[in-house]
Formats: structure tokens, sequence, C-alpha cells
């Protein structure tokens, strides 16, 4: 598939306009598109793009991420406007750094939530958001010779295991061409770090828990998880070739606010909140090890600072929660009834997820603070607070499937005290 071109959209200085969508006002623009950057003159008027080549005493060195007084580095967030990608880029502001999001708004889920995703970022004058697609080599020459980057944290892709059983060619299109696309870019203007945002799901359903980086990994349970696998290998090839340093983290399950609309902890909670019922796949014996979406930021800028030659890191918690007691969970706190509808397990899923984060923990000194009771209770919190916005987004999940629609004669429907 050929990357769509970018939605015209019209900057000024106060406001950025989707030519079909809503109009938003931001109290300070940092968001073109290539189509308005062709017509540059007329989009921007006296608009000096921000934050162009930095000078070499800006650039950091060998820093170590997260804490203290460090210089500031310029860095891409490709998938800035995502669940992860948007804390990722919060953190880094909120370090120093200047942050360059490029992410192509796609159709996965709604417009507006990845909107509202980018906003406390939208304030802060080190922030730079580019609406386009990572697989079209015209934007990402645009975008590379007017930045010299420090290192780029690779994001975007099409996420999430169950849709990519529907949609496998989208799939190889988006995470495999997109990913080659910025290893390319990097290559031809030599930013030396890259971390890529691998999965979990790369160790399939043979792998011996606790996963390990040093196991096989050549077994994926779906075409998601094979283009991720692909793309370490990419990667691996990449820094074989030219000797950029590249770290890829394999996230386990990432919850927390702003999680994709389709994700488990999110629908279940919205479903048990409204009072409707909850099918599980399988008897909810599965187990996740679900990790706090502050941990995997941490985590992420930890490897942002501690490049490694190439390096493979888990990004989990080592504790893992079995699905029933999960939702039971969200009930308890949510001081809802839980009504279950137990289905046959889905093709795709795993049985468990379990991370070995020794690796993580010894050199990039990952450390995940928040366990699932009280990452539950704020994912909670942070539903609640945005309740009614979450409510109106329920329709438009039709384009966010993340269930495959199979016949399941032998369901039944039980309530579980909580
Ligand atoms: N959320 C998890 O539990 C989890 C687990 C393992 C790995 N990951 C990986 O982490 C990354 C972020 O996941 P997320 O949960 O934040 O997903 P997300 O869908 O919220 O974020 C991905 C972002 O990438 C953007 N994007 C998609 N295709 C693009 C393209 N062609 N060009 C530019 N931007 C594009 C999307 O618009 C979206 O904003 C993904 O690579 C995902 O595979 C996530």
């Amino acid at each position: 598939m050929e990357p769509r071109e970018s939605k015209e959209r019209v900057a000024t200085a106060n406001s950025v306009r989707c030519s079909d969508e809503l109009t938003v006002t931001y109290r300070r623009k940092r968001v073109f598109s290539l189509a308005a950057k062709r017509n540059r003159r007329v989009a921007f008027g006296g608009f000096q793009a921000p934050n162009s080549r930095s000078g070499p005493a800006e650039r950091a060195t060998g820093v170590s991420g997260g804490q203290g007084k460090m210089a500031a580095r310029r860095i891409l967030v490709t998938g800035a406007a995502g669940f992860i990608g948007s804390h990722v880029a919060e953190a880094l502001l909120k370090r120093g750094d200047h942050v360059v999001g490029l992410d192509n708004f796609d159709d996965f889920y709604s417009f507006a939530t990845k909107q509202r995703n980018i906003m406390r970022c939208m304030s802060s004058e080190n922030y730079e958001l580019i609406h386009g697609d990572i697989r079209d080599p015209r934007l990402l020459a645009d975008v590379f010779s007017r930045h010299k980057f420090d290192a780029i944290v690779h994001l975007a892709a099409r996420a999430g295991v169950r849709p990519s059983i529907t949609e496998p060619a989208l799939y190889d299109d988006v995470n495999v061409v997109g990913t080659t696309r910025i290893l390319q870019a990097a290559q031809v203007h030599g930013v030396p770090h890259v971390v890529f945002g691998s999965s979990s799901s790369v160790y399939g359903a043979t792998s011996v828990p606790p996963f390990r980086e040093t196991d096989v990994a050549d077994r994926p349970s779906s075409p998601y998880a094979a283009t991720k696998r692909a793309n370490e290998l990419a990667c691996y090839a990449h820094h074989h070739l030219y000797g950029t340093t590249i770290s890829c983290l394999r996230f386990f399950t990432v919850y927390g606010p702003r999680q994709r609309p389709e994700m488990a902890i999110h629908k279940f909670t919205r479903l048990i909140d409204k009072g409707e019922q909850v099918t599980l796949y399988g008897n909810g014996t599965t187990r996740r090890d679900y990790t706090y979406v502050e941990d995997i930021a941490e985590g992420i800028i930890s490897a942002v600072g501690n490049p490694n030659g190439y390096r493979i890191y888990n990004l989990g918690t080592t504790d893992t929660t079995a699905l029933l007691d999960l939702v039971g969970m969200i009930a308890s706190r949510l001081e809802k009834p839980l009504l279950v509808i137990h289905r046959d397990d889905q093709p795709g899923d795993v049985p468990m997820t379990h991370a070995d984060i020794s690796l993580a923990a010894n050199e990039l000194g990952y450390a995940p603070k928040v366990d699932i009771r009280e990452g539950v209770d704020r994912f909670v919190s942070w539903y609640r607070s945005v309740n009614r916005s979450a409510d109106s987004l329920a329709p438009r999940l039709a384009h966010a499937p993340s269930m495959i629609d199979l016949t399941h004669p032998s369901e039944s429907v039980s309530e579980v005290a909580v």
C-alpha cells in the first residue's frame, strides 16, 4: 500500500485546522504536514519552523535518562500521538529535551482521542508535531534535513494482535516498511541511536516463562508478532552495517491513562462501568505481565540515555495477573457487579507473558514501580475523569476491532462475586 498523503492542514499562529475534521485551538502551534510544508509561505506566513538543526553544544552525549541536570537532546518520537508515544514525549519534555513528534493519526482509533493525548505536549515551547506517515520518504527527508536528531524513539506502528490476523498486509506495510524507512532515514542523516518499541508478543506461545531476551523467539503467534520480530532483525542488520546503536524494547502489555480503547483494561473498565457483560476468551486463567505506562516511559528514556551497541531489553514487571483476577480488580475498584461470558480462546492469543527484566535492570537501571493494584486504581481514576469523553468514543470503536468475529456455540454466562 502506498503511504497516504498527509491530511491537508492549515497552520496559523494559534490554531490547527484539519480540513475534513474538527478544528482545535492550541495555545502554541507546532503542527504541520508535508502538504503544509510544500506551501510553506502560504501555510506558515511569518512562522519560523522551530527547533531547526541544533548546534553541537545542544546535543547530549552519553547522558543517562530521567533525572538530574543533563544536556537537552533533540529526539524524534514516532507514534507521538498514541498511547505510549504521548507519555514518552511528555516525559522527555519534562526532562528538558526537544521533541519532534511524528504521527499520521491513523484510523485504528479516533482522531479526537489522539488529539487529547497530545494536548499537554502542545503547550510546550520544545515540542513540534508533524502530521505525516513514516512510510513517506519525502516527508522523512524533509523532517531529517530540518533537524539533527540525537536519537529516535520509534513507536509508530499498527498495534494489536487480533486485528493483525484480519489485516496482515496492512500490518506488514506499516510496521515493516515503515520501520525500514525510519532506519534508512537514520542512516542517511547520521542519527546515532534508535530506540525501537518491540513487543513481548515475539515470544509466541512456545517460549518458557519467564521470557528472556536470549530465547529464540522464532515462533510468533500472529502477524503482528511476526512484524515486530522482523523489525528487531532489521534493526540488527542496520546496526551491523552502519554501527548505529539500537535498543529494541519488548514491552509487556502496557496500561495506564490513555490506553488504547480496544485494549483489555480499558475495554473491561468501560463495559463493567456500564453494567454490561465482559467476554473472556478462555477460562480466565491466561496471565499477563501488565506494565504501567509511566514505568515503560522511564525505561524508554533510560534506553535513550544508555546506548549499548545492539540490545534487546524486556520491559515488564516480572509479576503476572490472571485475566479473571484482573476483571475482578476492575469491578471491585468501580464498585460494580461483574458479569462474565466465557468463550473459546482467540487465535493469536498466548497463555502467558512473563518478563525476566534483569538485563534492563542491570544495564538501564530499569525498576518498575507501579504494581497492578495501584495501576488499576490509577487507571480507573483516569477513566472516571474522562468518562464522558470515553463514552462518546464507543461508537467509533468499530474502527478498532479487538475481536475476531467467530461463532462460539458453547458460551456460558456467569456472575462473579468481587
Ligand atoms: N500498548 C502495548 O501494550 C504495547 C505492547 C507492546 C508493544 N507496543 C508497541 O508500542 C508502540 C506504541 O503502541 P501504543 O499502544 O501506544 O499504540 P497506539 O496505536 O496508541 O500508538 C501508535 C501511534 O502510531 C501512529 N501511527 C500508526 N501508523 C503510522 C504511520 N504509518 N506513520 C506515522 N504514525 C503512525 C498511530 O496514529 C498512533 O498514534 C507500537 O509500536 C506498539 O506495537 C505496545
